[in-house]
């Protein structure tokens, strides 16, 4: 695959509406002639994020990230530079030639190799499920039918059969021209010991391919028939496209309901998601293993901020959510934690009990204090002095990590109450912990510092993006090289090379070729900038050149003096007496 050519990526810009694409992931309210919402990026209470239709940009004063549509899908949908722009040539039904003479970096490339493996083999598990005679086929079929799977929904997961053969996917996608040693990369198959050669790692298992947001396989689980066939699930390695604890099962398929209802359901296991789902749950995901990750709840969070836990009411599964309490909460989500009888997990509970009890179970969730309280009071007597000071430690640890000081003090109430401690005591307790600050503020993400430049020359870049024109004036009187290294300098780069070219360019030109992300906030940072503080362009730009030029001037005489004084070293007095009429030249050009 090659890359995309400039103007290409500039019409699929230009024809798309960065408000209708930013307004799918959070509420945009009109201020004046942008856009504001609260920042998809990172956690806030009052709107920072703002989106400029005339520029087609946004910019969050928060935490300091900017760029147009493709930046913006880059961050919000992990997506590769050219899926972005796909995804938005796709929806402006625009067509996207190819420019096979650059090509992709090797990294971007294995990515789209193994995007490609992982689809061609989940076909052919999932062929082999729907067609094969087997035996052992028949039987999955049979094990699924029996656990309530539909063909529906069979074909829905793409859920497959790997045969009980050693090569056979390996002999499969080696007559579709693919080498073992990108089959290996995508972790389908296993180096054999001792030997040369490769067998596959997925046999005579019921396969569950994994699909990411975009519902492209990155990884598969694979469930042994029999109980004695070793582990019950064996799992993708993690590859270029797969990272554990980054993805959510389903959540390809129901992020859309998932937003609509503002509630998700999270669950641990494949079929635990997969059953609730085909009798109608809409809003549910699995993590597919223990407790959640702070990159799955901030996939999570991109379609809600309401999470119900729904784990096996086993010690496993119940640790596993204390664990994740506190990450969520971190992320300013709001949990509450869903109970099913012993021994239950949401896979079976729904099979017996039907939708109706299972969305009852998730209705009357606890919230998160009385689930931690109830937690911990299996563990401590809450009668006894010592079980009292336990269980108040603990919660007072989780609930120090919520933002609001009113939620921190009604919660501490509650914990009062169940402890049957007055309120006084508990608030004590809170500000004397070891580290009320750290416990009691959020981090704030920051910009790199080095994007802060001087003000100075931030100003002059302002108002080269408000004009054009102005970059030409200022090409008569300094060089790029002027400036400092960093972000500033990469853009000043930019606009001086499409100053070589045209008189006029838009923002969008100058983000397209910036490679930086920093360096592309800085620009929408400066963009997003009131108009009014800019103040007179003109003196603005006298101002500003003409410190450049003094601080250029100052480098030069630094120069000079140093070389004076090696040839004074040296005694090398013909040089000396050209240096010297270079600085008295130097001098009287810069008063
Ligand atoms: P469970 O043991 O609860 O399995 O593990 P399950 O999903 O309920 O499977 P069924 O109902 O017996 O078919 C929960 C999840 O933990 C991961 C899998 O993602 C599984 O769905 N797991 C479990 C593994 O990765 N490997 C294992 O050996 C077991
Ligand atoms: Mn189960």
């Amino acid at each position: 695959m090659g890359l995309i050519p400039n103007d290409v990526i500039n019409r699929v810009i230009e024809q798309s509406d960065i408000v209708e694409i930013i307004g799918n992931y959070t509420a945009l309210k009109k201020a004046g002639r942008n856009f504001k919402a609260l920042c998809p990026f990172h956690n806030e209470k009052t709107p920072s994020f703002v989106v400029n239709p005339d520029k087609q940009i946004f910019h969050c004063f928060g935490c300091g990230v900017g760029g147009n549509a493709v930046g913006f899908l880059m961050r919000q949908e992990h997506m590769e530079f050219p899926e972005a722009v796909k995804f938005l040539a796709n929806k402006a039904g625009v067509v996207v030639p190819e420019d096979e003479t650059v090509s992709l970096s090797p990294s971007r490339q294995l990515r789209e190799e193994i995007f490609k493996i992982n689809g061609l083999a989940a076909a052919f598990f999932h062929e082999t499920l729907l067609t094969s005679h087997e035996a052992d086929v028949k039987s999955a079929r049979d094990y699924l039918k029996g656990r309530g799977v539909l063909l529906e929904t069979v074909k829905n997961f793409q859920l497959g059969f790997a045969l009980n053969e050693w090569d056979a996917l390996l002999k499969f996608l080696k007559s579709k021209g693919i080498s073992e040693e990108l089959i290996s990369k995508a972790g389908l198959i296993v180096a054999r010991e001792g030997k040369s050669g490769f067998y596959d790692r997925f046999r005579n298992r019921t396969v569950f391919p994994i699909g990411d947001i975009q519902n492209r396989f990155v990884a598969f689980g694979a469930r042994a028939i029999q109980d004695s066939d070793g582990a019950k699930y064996i799992n993708s390695p993690e590859t270029a496209v797969y990272t554990k604890g980054q993805h959510m099962f389903g959540l390809g398929l129901t992020r859309a309901a998932v937003g609509k209802m503002d509630q998700i359901i999270v669950v641990e296991g494949y079929m635990d998601m997969i059953m609730p789902f085909i009798h109608g749950v809409g809003n549910i995901a699995a993590s597919l293993g223990t407790a959640l990750t702070v990159e799955q709840i901030r996939l999570i969070r991109r379609y809600t901020s309401n999470v119900v836990m729904l784990f096996d009411t086993d010690v496993a599964g119940q640790s596993a959510i204390v664990r994740s309490l506190d990450l969520l909460i971190d992320e300013g989500m709001n949990v509450r934690v869903a109970t099913l009888a012993k021994d239950e997990d949401p896979d079976s509970f729904i099979r017996r009990q039907g939708a109706e009890a299972f969305r009852v179970r998730v209705e009357n969730a606890s919230s998160l204090l009385d689930f931690k309280f109830n937690w911990l009071a299996a563990q401590y007597d809450p009668v006894t002095v010592e079980g009292k000071s336990k269980i108040s430690q603990e919660l007072l640890a989780t609930i120090a990590r919520f933002k609001s000081e009113v939620a921190k003090y009604e919660l501490t109430k509650s914990l009062a109450l169940k402890l049957n401690i007055p309120e006084g005591v508990l608030l004590k307790q809170a500000g004397q912990a070891k580290d009320p600050q750290a416990a009691f503020k959020m981090p704030v993400v920051k910009i790199k510092a080095s994007a802060w430049a001087s003000a100075g020359e931030e100003l002059l870049l302002a108002l080269f993006l408000k004009d054009p024109a102005w970059v030409k004036a200022a090409r008569e009187k300094i060089s790029p090289e002027d400036f400092p290294d960093g972000e500033v300098r990469q853009v000043v780069d930019v606009m001086w090379s499409l100053a070589d070219g045209a008189s006029e360019w838009s923002v969008n030109d100058i983000l397209v070729l910036l490679k930086d992300e920093s360096a592309q906030s800085l620009v929408t940072r400066l963009i997003s900038v009131e108009e009014g503080k800019l103040g007179d362009a003109a003196q603005v730009f006298l101002d500003c050149i003409g410190k450049i030029q003094k601080e250029k001037q100052k480098k030069a005489r630094g120069r000079l003096m140093q070389a004076i004084r090696e040839a004074e070293a040296l005694q090398d007095t013909e040089k000396l007496d050209q240096l010297k009429e270079q600085f008295n030249q130097l001098l009287k050009t810069s008063c």
